[in-house]
């Protein structure tokens, strides 16, 4: 699809001057909305997109927040929660009202756009095809950048209404510091206190899909703003010295993976964020309709586990050797996906040690040995009282 970069911007900047742009909320989101688009056809480029697509994905960034101007005018609010979805918002406003057409003639592109912005602000994305997801994490990421510049430029005290004594001397929730230390999306649920809230935006950068997003965060700085917050609490002071450690060396591996993988013959299989392994293994469909989830993974190692249910047993009441199985194939093939994609499983050794007692099995995978062409993982698979109830030894062959 063609882009009229020049009709856009026009028709965005006609829609936007029914609105008061001289209210500050307003202008925010008219400003964040032009850094969107440009944060997205950086992304674009550096996926090496058509010039098509690269346009597809500015014009995504321009439509993202077309919503936001009728939620403040409407509740006065940029908070969801207490107001209405605004993805949801933005996509009803162009397509059912047929306002998409002042951006492009063309219709060619109006699933894939509005299904973009719909999904913009969800905590995680569904199974979709690879150009939806494609288009879908380059928006997320965009706008994921530039939010962390629009939470150091606005006063922390307005965006949370808390006083600034609250951020100085609040402690680290336990949960929150579990979820930013293991590389987690920090939970908003369980954020309580001001370093909390903090804490939730510097764990923006885990959920960023592609590396450009990354150096981008790097060159603005904005995160290490956030990350040289100074606590009068000790135990919080100490405990920021070590996120910062942690967000560092996440970031150097993240764009360090990707230098890596255009050396020929290096690892190609790694995935650079649980979203894109699980996007990828949601179309594993035995194990998925199985109802096996991956419940971690890292460099060479992952587990999964399933809950057990009838469907998963035999005509004696017992679960199938076949779920035990698939629980430990499917485990295997998150560990070695972390190093080379595709791995098939080639030679197995399985020993069904225990029947297995209680309501799920887990499965963890660990590789044993990593060659050129093959690895070796054990796989222990435990039941739901906590015994060893199979063992397997299981080759693949890098294909
Ligand atoms: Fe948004």
């Amino acid at each position: 699809m063609k882009t009229d970069r020049a009709k856009v911007t026009a028709s965005f900047q006609k829609y936007a001057e029914h609105y008061n742009l001289s209210d500050v909320k307003v202008k925010l989101k008219y400003d964040h909305t032009f850094r969107v688009a440009q944060n997205a056809e950086r992304i674009a480029k550096s996926l090496s997109l058509s010039p098509d697509d690269i346009d597809l994905a500015w014009l995504l960034g321009m439509l993202h927040d077309i919503g936001r101007f009728e939620q403040v005018r409407r509740y006065g609010t940029f908070q969801d929660k207490s107001s209405v979805n605004h993805a949801a918002l933005s996509a009803d406003i162009l397509f059912h009202d047929d306002l998409i057409r002042s951006f492009c003639e063309d219709s060619s592109e109006d699933r894939l756009i509005e299904k973009s912005i719909r999904l913009h602000n969800v905590y995680r994305l569904p199974s979709l095809p690879d150009r939806e997801y494609l288009f879908c994490t380059i928006l997320r990421d965009a706008d994921k950048v530039d939010i962390l510049r629009v939470n150091c430029e606005t006063p922390r005290t307005e965006i949370y209404d808390l006083p600034e004594e609250a951020f100085r001397t609040s402690a680290v929730t336990p949960a929150v510091y579990e979820d930013i230390m293991n590389e987690r999306n920090v939970d908003r649920t369980n954020s309580t206190t001001g370093i909390d809230f903090i804490l939730g935006h510097i764990s923006f950068v885990y959920g960023l899909v592609w590396p450009e997003s990354l150096r981008m965060v790097r060159e603005q700085g904005f995160l290490e703003q956030l990350l040289s917050f100074q606590s009068d609490n000790p135990d919080t002071r100490q405990k920021m010295d070590l996120i910062r450690e942690k967000i560092h060396s996440f970031i150097d591996r993240r764009i360090g993976s990707d230098r890596k993988n255009h050396i020929p013959g290096a690892e190609k299989g790694y995935f650079e964020t649980s979203e894109q392994m699980h996007h990828h293994f949601d179309h594993d469909h035995f194990a998925v309709e199985n109802g096996i989830t991956i419940d971690s993974f890292g460099k060479k190692t992952a587990v999964c586990s399933v809950h057990l249910t009838d469907h998963h047993r035999n005509a004696m009441g017992r679960v199938m050797g076949g779920v035990v199985f698939t629980l430990a194939d499917y485990v295997f093939a998150i560990a070695a996906s972390s190093v080379h994609v595709p791995t098939v499983t080639q030679q197995v050794s399985v020993s069904f040690l225990t029947s297995p007692k209680g309501d799920h099995l887990t499965a963890r995978a660990d590789c044993v040995r990593d060659g050129r062409t093959s690895a070796v993982y054990n796989v222990d698979v435990f039941d739901g009282s906590g015994n060893l109830t199979a063992k397997l030894l299981i080759t693949g062959a890098k294909i």
